[in-house]
């Protein structure tokens, strides 16, 4: 019987001798995960500097780990099924970071009862778009795998697992993705630490897709050169990039969004010199603006990817998610800053 991740509930039917199969017998182990986007202070935060990161909850990574009946060792199947609204993409290749993950957690079973894994999963929302999908993708897989191999990980144990991950895939990342993917809401990062920061008026956030695939790898290896050749210029950009999150994050608190959206403008104005803009993200900013967005940016690692807005209403929210649609976005989420369930 063939497992479709994409129904939790409910296993299909399909038989299938390429793809991982589940006997009824196989423990059903599953996790799952969300995209995130960030709000201020990326790149900066590699450095220490504080972020804001906010979840999205309607971006959702699932995996369901089971024992291979291949024999052998370590992650033997995989398949991975990622949309966007332009196509669906299937692979059955896994990244080295994600066999390096299997291989890393089949280690740690004390009980060598599972030595060789297949994986499914299934991904709402695209890859390489700065909406965290590798510490999506790595959270979901550790999780199931957590179950499967009794492993008995903390939230601590699975966050040091998709940080290693992380590493791997981006060369040296802050963390901020990794504890964005794995807690609801919005989310501050300072210096290791991190915290929930203070909302003092609802707000949305539109994410647009612009369909193009960003490299955070490169983006985060292009500034570090860039920093090396220019002495100084880490410092002034760290120096600027804590002020303007710290002001944002005073901002959000007071509830005066006017101020808060001058804060995402003036992080877009200090990321887009460093060439991490694209033309298309660029659009899609400028077109968010001139719908009547509070501010706009470019959000994650740059090179590609999505652009964000901030707006006062859902009204206005749907009013700019409509232009960004009409401009060529691939994709748009709205994400309230603060989920009615989490509203006291
Ligand atoms: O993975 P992305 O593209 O959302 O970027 C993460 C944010 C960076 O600051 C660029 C990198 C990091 O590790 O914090």
């Amino acid at each position: 019987m063939e497992y479709d991740a994409s129904s939790p509930k409910s296993p299909g039917m399909i038989p299938s001798h390429d793809r991982p199969v589940l006997r009824l017998d196989s423990p059903l182990c599953r996790g799952q995960a969300h995209g995130k986007v960030i709000l201020l202070g990326e790149h900066a935060v590699v450095y220490g500097a504080p972020a804001v990161a906010l979840s999205v909850p309607d971006a959702i990574c699932r995996a369901v780990a089971l024992p291979s009946r291949l024999g052998g060792s370590g992650l033997m199947r995989f398949r991975f099924r990622s949309a966007s609204t332009s196509a669906v993409q299937v692979t059955e290749q896994a990244q080295p970071e994600l066999s390096a993950l299997v291989d890393d957690l089949l280690e740690r079973a004390a009980d060598r009862h599972v030595q060789a894994v297949d994986i499914v999963m299934r991904s709402s929302f695209p890859a390489g778009r700065g909406l965290g999908s590798s510490a999506a993708c790595a959270r979901a897989a550790a999780e199931a795998l957590n179950v499967l191999l009794d492993l008995s990980l903390s939230p601590a144990g699975i966050h040091d697992v998709v940080q290693r991950a992380e590493n791997r895939t981006h060369g040296r990342a802050s963390g901020i993705d990794t504890y964005a993917t794995g807690s609801p809401g919005l989310l501050v990062l300072d210096k290791g630490r991190t915290r929930t920061p203070a909302v003092g008026r609802q707000a949305w956030v539109v994410i647009a897709d612009s369909g193009t695939v960003s490299s955070t790898r490169q983006a985060v290896e292009m500034l570090r050169t860039r920093f090396v050749q220019a002495p100084g210029s880490r410092r002034a950009f760290l120096e600027a990039s804590e002020a303007l999150t710290v002001n944002g994050l005073h901002a959000l608190a007071e509830g005066d969004l006017n101020r808060l959206g001058m804060r995402l403008n003036d992080a877009h104005a200090l990321l887009q010199p460093l060439g991490l803009v694209t033309h298309a993200v660029q659009e899609l900013i400028d077109a968010a603006l001139a719908a009547g967005a509070l501010g706009a940016k470019m959000t994650g690692g740059g090179l590609g990817g999505c652009a964000i807005a901030l707006t006062d209403t859902a009204a206005r929210a749907d009013a700019v998610a409509a232009r960004l649609r009409r401009n060529g976005a691939e994709h748009i989420w709205r994400v309230p800053l603060v989920r009615e369930e989490h509203r006291s």
